[in-house]
């Protein structure tokens, strides 16, 4: 790391700026290639992220909040090409038309008392995308719908999703995983409803066919984002808050202002057997988790590592850090994401570890290992406080070493998407970060090499213009052809 720097204080003003209002969709073209690409790196990396937050005088009321922008970064001998395009989203239309916000959305209400009463909270497929057989996707989480398929080399919305999960897809998740030892993908959803949260997974195989998990009722009603999964388990995480529901239909205050962090109630993990449903809890100790880094079975112990916050202030609260950024304001940080594990055994009872203290988010690991023992964890970090990154880490969870590069304070890192080396063994290959410089006023992405994240990238890509803070990517390598343009 270059050292101590107080980001938030030198960016948050500049990257409130540079969130990119006049974000638009961009064919290939324009953009610079410094240093060297790995001749290995041939694929395709998919991008998506909120991208518009500010129609008129209103503005969304935090950062995570936009319309989905899919961004398409691909690399083929040495040569970079980048696109993107807005989900072209129900939502987005009728706004677009209309020159105005037109519903609510999952953390800001729109003018008017009756505006919001009974929440019809529509899509903005700005959260997550996968590749999913060959089948582009860009995901939302908690609407009516779960988002988009996306044209892989065009980027063009092509049609609603279809996850096959209850009631028409409702309420479902934005993250998926995808199994290594199967190579099955698992979709989730959690519904409200008056039972109390009930959770749902479906199981897409290889061939096509898709399996569903039996209902689970949840113990608690409550907010997940992401979950974790091995070839015969799903793990989520309740996490220590109330939910204030009546206050949320009535329309007085956005879903995530509904939110309670309570620490006092503790996490409830909720382990599901994929083949029948059958589930255990597991009482753990309180923290906020967006993000599940991954999970495998040993013995008759499953593992689970995941960042986990001990308190959620840059989220939760008036002054929250991802709110008030949207007034150029540093805000409540909370407390920092910190890489944990749980151990839940055969016997009933949970162990929970720090792995890595320090400021951290965004985990992924090699995917080649997803739902088996994973030797590394990469994340984004900052040394100091704070949800917004300056730098990259690489966890190597047996031995705790922790190998990082610190981009300095003027410049966002984002999720590092881990891209395999075709040639190389368990986590050789390269992570691709998407950067935000806010002193050069460009955005970009920046290639390291995985076992040699302290050098620095190894080649960076610029494409001239700021672009929001892109959340979440997926690598496609090139083999077999992607397109068939080349
Ligand atoms: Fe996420």
């Amino acid at each position: 790391m270059l050292g101590f720097h107080d980001q938030a204080k030198f960016a948050t003003p500049a990257m409130f700026a540079a969130l990119g209002d006049d974000t638009h969709d961009r064919a290939d073209a324009g953009i610079v290639v410094r240093g060297e690409l790995p001749s290995g790196l041939k694929g395709v990396l998919y991008r998506n992220g909120p991208g518009r937050f500010r129609r008129g005088d209103e503005i969304k009321r935090t950062v995570l909040d936009g319309d989905g922008v899919m961004q398409r970064l691909e690399f083929a001998d040495g040569v970079a090409h980048y696109a993107r395009r807005f989900v072209k989203t129900p939502k987005l239309l009728a706004e677009e038309h209309a020159g105005r916000f037109l519903k609510p959305s999952w953390t800001t209400t729109v003018p008017g008392l009756l505006a919001n009463v009974g929440q019809h909270i529509q899509g903005t497929a700005g959260v997550t995308t996968y590749d999913v057989n060959g089948i582009l996707l860009a995901l939302d989480e908690g609407g009516a719908s779960p988002g988009c398929e996306i044209d892989r080399d065009t980027l063009e919305t092509l049609r609603p999703a279809s996850l096959g999960l209850p009631d028409n897809d409702a309420s479902p998740k934005p993250h998926a995983k995808r199994i290594a030892e199967s190579g099955d993908w698992l979709f989730a959803s959690t519904r409200y409803g008056a039972k109390g949260m009930q959770i749902d997974v479906v199981r897409h195989r290889r061939d096509g066919t898709r399996v569903a998990t039996p209902t689970v009722l949840a113990p608690r009603v409550g907010y997940l984002h992401d979950f974790a999964a091995t070839n015969r388990h799903a793990i989520f995480t309740l996490q220590a808050v109330e939910l204030h529901s009546l206050r949320f239909l009535a329309g007085l205050a956005s879903f995530s202002e509904c939110i309670e962090w309570k620490p006092e109630l503790g996490n409830i993990i909720v382990l599901i057997n994929l083949a029948t449903g059958e589930h255990r809890t597991f009482e753990a100790p309180p923290a906020w988790a967006w993000h599940m880094a991954n999970a495998y079975e040993q013995g008759d112990a499953v593992i689970m590592d995941f960042v986990g916050y001990d308190d959620p202030g840059h989220f939760i609260g008036p002054d929250a850090q991802l709110a008030a950024i949207m007034h150029g304001k540093e805000g409540v940080n909370g407390a920092p994401g910190t890489i944990r594990r749980l151990v839940l055994s055969a016997n009933g009872t949970l162990a929970e570890t720090v792995l890595a203290d320090g400021n951290f988010e965004f985990p992924q690991i090699d995917l080649r290992a997803s739902g088996a023992a994973h030797e590394r964890i990469y994340v984004t970090s900052c040394p100091t406080s704070g949800f917004f990154h300056t730098g990259i880490a690489a966890l190597e969870v047996r031995t705790g070493r922790l190998d990082s590069y610190d981009f300095g304070a003027s410049v966002n890192t984002g999720e590092p998407v881990f891209a395999a080396d075709p040639n190389g063994g368990p986590d050789q290959g390269w992570l691709i970060t998407q950067t935000l410089d806010v002193q050069r006023v460009t955005s970009g992405f920046a290639v390291l090499e995985a076992q040699n994240v302290a050098a620095g990238p190894v080649a960076t890509v610029e494409v001239g213009q700021t672009m929001p803070l892109s959340l979440h990517g997926q690598w496609v390598a090139a083999t077999p052809p992607l397109t068939q343009r080349h």
